[in-house]
């Protein structure tokens, strides 16, 4: 059910779309000795890290709160760096931690040059950093260009007169019809959900454009003078030693300059498509997706590298917010590779197949491997905007065992993995059941209660089985979730069978073994509707071979034969709870939901 659109509409629509909406044992794992990290910290180690990186990200807020005022903060961050470095992760995107008035918790920012108050401080920020880095953890920042808050100085000057040299840093335009006494219609029909992408300025007697919420201004694109401003905020947070950034709603900076109106959207039999709040739905394809956007990537990205050309290069990366209708929409936001955009766009067609359907990943996972060109896929399955995987993918009754197939998926089919906090330890969606509790304004408030907003995928991490589960001595800005009695990171951190356990010994296999970080994916048993199966191989290493079962039921696989090897005995890697270790190719049995990876001898 998750519309995968190109532009913000789509992205709004994701939100609110997505808004509708035993014990385990692992055994086996031969490689569970402590994790043999890569020495970083030389431009040569350090190059090109992002290829088999696992980068998690954080959501501040809900992290650790070390002052007692509810919300997480960069302190609680650095104290967990540790907890970070044993998972194996390479890298942590946080998301926005500038001041922001939070019409959208961050992501309405007011100063880019700065750390909001009741996250921290400068101070703070680089001692996380340099932390972060002894630990070799990159921290990637959120870089926010499409839009500001409208309590950002450059918008309280844009909006202060029609001739303040900030007027042009927004989009502003007459009404239609306007007269001395009334604003006339907005310029055109674009929205969504019945509401206006424009909102009528009384004093200065225009209209300014707003994508999302009328507290987030879009900025001007068209107006040179926004680049060059964005160029000097990345260097500036270069010099503080970021090692990167993931751009935010990035397919939509440019709009239609003609400012045409939209056609709506007509289903196969040619009827209105409504929207669930009952308006009929617009194509929206002049909102965003203009090419524009590609030459302001390139040229970031080549600032970017020319930042760091003689002392570090390769080292940075650029993430992208996207949401491409498939994969080579994807393939456009690498760019060309003498003139490249995107190190890392992510891979939305993977994420959001919402449905475990053996032949669609199939079908998508093979492509991320022949239709990218060669460039490296970023594998997501959670973020702070979707409910997590239990809603998404879950039964109800194997929700952890289901967790292993993705986990898997995400972790063991190579080019790098993004997770989301608290996926590690089978944090389940829990959004708020009273409208007076929801703190998503954006999402939750005005469509109560067929949305519920975001807030169910943003709740606190889950340390302990303790008051407000270890995240804070006072009172949490959104309430703990009762799971947190059973699953928290103090229960399963000694518990060979916990999902915590297994993300570990994922992640340490990512990293370690040669087939996992430098083969390539071959799809095997293609006919199979119930199991996925792969290898991958590269010339002069083991090959490795995954298998996951997507269904309830137990399941057996026969993998030899071509393109498997022949023959060949297996050693088991990693596998389900309960799971025999078979010993040959042809005989693999799985338990219902059941996950295997061995390599062959
Ligand atoms: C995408 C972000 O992930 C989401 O949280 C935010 O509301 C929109 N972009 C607008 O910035």
């Amino acid at each position: 059910m998750h519309p995968i659109g190109r532009s913000k509409f789509n992205v709004a629509l994701t939100i609110l779309s997505l808004m509708i909406c035993s014990a385990t044992g692992l055994e086996a794992a031969s490689v569970t000795q402590p994790n043999k990290r890569q020495t970083v910290g030389t431009a040569a180690s350090e190059r090109n890290w992002w290829k088999n990186a696992v980068i998690y990200e954080v959501y501040p807020r809900s992290f650790q709160d070390t002052n007692g005022d509810g919300i997480g903060d960069l302190n609680g961050i650095t104290e967990h760096l540790d907890y970070l470095q044993k998972l194996g992760v390479d890298a942590i995107w946080l998301t926005p931690i500038y001041p922001s008035p939070n019409a959208d918790f961050g992501y309405d920012v007011a100063d880019y040059r700065d750390i909001s108050p009741e996250y921290g401080s400068l101070d703070d920020f680089n001692r996380m950093v340099a932390e972060a880095k002894k630990r070799h953890i990159r921290v990637i920042m959120d870089m926010v260009m499409n839009h500001t808050s409208d309590e950002n100085a450059w918008f309280v000057q844009s909006r202060s007169s029609r001739t303040d040299p900030y007027r042009n840093w927004y989009v502003w335009h007459d009404g239609k019809g306007e007269t001395a006494s009334s604003q006339g219609a907005p310029p055109n029909n674009w929205g969504a959900f019945g509401r206006s992408s424009w909102e009528w300025d009384a004093e200065t007697r225009q209209y300014y454009y707003h994508h999302f919420s009328v507290h987030q201004p879009d900025l001007n694109w068209y107006n040179p003078a926004i680049e060059q401003e964005f160029k000097e905020i990345v260097s500036y947070w270069l010099n503080l030693g970021v090692g990167g950034f993931r751009f935010d709603a990035i397919e939509t900076l440019f709009e239609d300059p003609n400012l045409q109106n939209e056609a709506p959207l007509l289903d196969k039999n040619g009827k209105p498509v409504l929207d669930p709040s009952g308006h009929p739905r617009l194509q929206r394809t002049k909102e965003g997706d203009f090419p524009q956007v590609h030459t302001v990537m390139r040229q970031m990205r080549a600032h970017v590298d020319a930042f760091d050309a003689n002392q570090f290069p390769g080292t940075r990366v650029l993430i992208g917010e996207l949401f491409a209708r498939d994969t080579s929409d994807l393939l456009k936001w690498y760019g060309p590779p003498q003139t490249p955009e995107f190190e890392l766009p992510m891979d939305m067609p993977v994420a959001f197949i919402n449905k475990l359907d053996v032949a669609t990943f199939r079908e998508r996972i093979a492509e991320s491997e022949t239709k990218l060109g060669g460039n490296v896929p970023l594998l997501v399955f959670d973020n702070h905007d979707q409910p997590r995987m239990d809603v998404r993918y879950g039964d109800g009754v194997h929700d952890v065992a289901i967790q292993r197939v993705l986990s898997t998926i995400l972790l063991a089919s190579g080019g790098a993995s993004l997770m989301y906090y608290g996926d590690e330890i089978g944090m389940k969606t829990t959004p708020p059941t009273r409208k007076e509790d929801v703190k998503d304004r954006m999402g939750g408030l005005a469509n109560w209660p067929r949305f519920k907003g975001r807030d169910g995928e943003r709740t606190p991490m889950q340390w302990t089985d303790g008051s407000n589960a270890g995240f804070t001595t006072g009172s949490p800005w959104l309430p703990v979730p009762s799971t947190a009695a059973s699953v928290n990171v103090k229960a399963e951190e000694g518990d060979p069978g916990s999902l915590l356990t297994w993300y570990r010994t994922l992640i340490h296999l990512k990293k370690t073994i040669p087939a996992l970080e430098q083969g390539r994916n071959t799809m095997l048993d293609t006919q199979n509707t119930k199991v996925l199966s792969w290898m991958r191989r590269a010339p002069g290493i083991p090959v490795v071979l995954i298998s996951v079962n997507f269904t309830a039921e137990p399941q057996t696989v026969d993998l030899a034969g071509p393109p498997a090897p022949a023959n060949g005995a297996l050693k088991t890697l990693l596998k389900s709870p309960g799971e025999s270790s078979p010993s040959r190719l042809e005989h693999i049995e799985l338990e219902p939901f059941g996950v295997y990876i061995g390599q062959v001898q």
